[in-house]
């Protein structure tokens, strides 16, 4: 039997290929573009996500034949709290709103004020979910609020589109400030104060329930089985928890993606929104996890690679493989605003303690460290929540940096375990909540831990070092804003 496990990711799409004990059998990606019309906004055109899924579903159907007429089911996962508003007929009317976008800052916080919001939803409302992005479109563009029918995720419109009918997934679900997580149900009260109507939200499934069945006209154009089942899917953060394994009560991860993320599962759900903590539904039943966010992780070294015409691993080169204390230099890695533990949408990044000696090395320095200690604040975040990890994976495009992961064990102050290279995120994620519907297995058998390549260890001898310059970034929020 065969699964395929889709990351509908910020910069492209990915599908893999697993057979029903995840081994891996193949990927293909297509890329896409993220387009910013104007400062702070962040837009992609949903039929872009249609057109990367049929060219990887031709290159599985050209390549995997025997594997394709074995396909089971499919898992998407997508980037989070997009609103992708449809009409009647299902059609995206307008680009889809990202998640890293802030335009809806206002709204946001005129809801997040509102009455028993932040208790229902479990989380702040961030400019980035997707409630306050509906009421933005309503005051600025009424006629196209007027037209929606229906609002999905971005895994969710992927969805909508291999089903033919509208639907959403808890995990994800769980980011839009609509969903009431307690109860795992869409919440009236929520939708009523964003000006929505219960109607226009689609069905929820879990992330490893059967939604439907595949379009008879897809399956015949990609060579599938003609009874081919899409299970709910999930959130890309809950799918990377299920493609590390990290489904258990304090099992989590830290990931250098695009943007930064400290995650832990939970076995109950208390939110706790203090430090700017996200609360959401696990993508597995009565399950959720926690964690907090940084907008801009390796968004921050591909900011320095574009401004300085290195790509990520020259500036990686400049580095050796041992940091040996923080550089005086800091970076405040603000560059779309920061969530966790800040929630500021309207602060910008900045460079503190240049010299004549600053070059380029000691930036790409300054940029990693300013990272790690906003992922430490994030761990801090967490801390306050009870849990208190001791040892997290550690995942996401910024890990291939030796310098980077020791900077982060070292200014965590925790162990950190490196997966070995192969198959572990969010694709894997989805393609394992396709696996668990079908497979009757405990689901801690199909959600397995990858192996680990190696551990990383705090180096004592700099720990005071890193805690000391923790402490002086900490005042970079406060001297920052006094500057804006
Ligand atoms: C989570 C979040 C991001 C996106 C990016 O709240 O906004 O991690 O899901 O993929």
């Amino acid at each position: 039997m065969y699964f395929i496990g889709i990351d509908l990711g910020t910069s492209g799409l990915r599908a893999i290929l697993v057979d029903q004990f995840s081994n891996f059998i193949a990927s293909y990606e297509s890329k896409y573009e993220v387009s910013n019309p104007n400062p702070g906004w962040s837009e992609q055109d949903p039929e872009d996500w249609i057109k990367a899924c049929k060219l990887v579903f031709k290159e599985l159907q050209t390549n995997f034949p025997n594997e394709i007429s074995k396909l089971q089911s499919i898992g998407v996962a997508g980037h989070m709290h997009g609103a992708v508003l449809l009409d009647k007929l299902q059609k995206p009317i307008r680009p889809c709103i990202l998640w890293n976008d802030t335009r809806s800052h206002i709204e946001a916080e005129n809801l997040d004020s509102q009455e028993k919001v932040r208790e229902l939803s479990g989380n702040i409302v961030f400019p980035g979910f997707t409630a306050p992005k509906l009421l933005w479109v309503k005051n600025n563009e009424p006629e196209l609020f007027k037209r929606i029918e229906t609002v999905v995720l971005p895994a969710g419109f992927l969805n909508t589109w291999l089903i033919g009918a509208p639907f959403a997934d808890m995990s994800d679900s769980a980011g839009t400030s609509w969903l009431d997580i307690k109860t795992r149900k869409w919440s009236k009260y929520l939708i009523s104060v964003s000006d929505m109507k219960i109607e226009q939200m689609p069905k929820l499934v879990e992330g490893n329930q059967v939604a439907g069945q595949m379009r008879a006209d897809l399956t015949s154009e990609f060579g599938f089985p003609k009874d081919v089942k899409i299970v709910g899917g999930a959130g890309d953060n809950a799918a990377a928890a299920c493609g590390v394994g990290a489904i258990n009560e304090g099992e989590g991860f830290v990931s250098l993606g695009t943007s930064g993320v400290l995650l832990l599962s939970r076995d109950q759900c208390n939110p706790f929104t203090d430090a700017a903590v996200h609360t959401f539904c696990h993508a597995i039943p009565q399950k959720w996890y926690q964690m907090g966010v940084i907008l801009s992780a390796t968004d921050s070294i591909n900011w320095l690679s574009r401004i300085s015409g290195k790509s990520a691993a020259e500036l990686d080169q400049l580095l050796p493989d041992q940091p040996s204390g923080p550089t005086i230099e800091r970076f405040f890695p603000y560059l779309s605003g920061e969530r966790t533990p800040l929630n500021d949408p309207h602060i910008r990044a900045g460079f503190s303690g240049l010299g004549q000696t600053s070059d380029l090395a000691k930036l790409t320095q300054a940029v990693m460290e300013g990272v790690c200690f906003a992922l430490r604040g994030c761990l801090e975040a967490i801390r306050e929540t009870g849990a208190s990890p001791t040892s997290l994976l550690v995942i996401g495009g910024g890990s291939a940096s030796q310098f980077w992961l020791q900077t982060l064990s070292n200014t965590l102050n925790i162990e950190l375990e490196k997966p070995k290279s192969g198959e572990f995120g969010a694709a894997l994620g989805a393609a394992r909540l396709a696996i668990s519907y079908m497979i009757k297995e405990p689901i801690e058998n199909i959600m397995s831990k990858p192996e680990i390549e190696k551990k990383i260890i705090p180096d004592q001898r700099y720990i005071n070092l890193y805690q000391t310059a923790y402490e002086s970034f900490k005042q970079g929020h406060s001297n920052l804003k006094g500057l804006q």
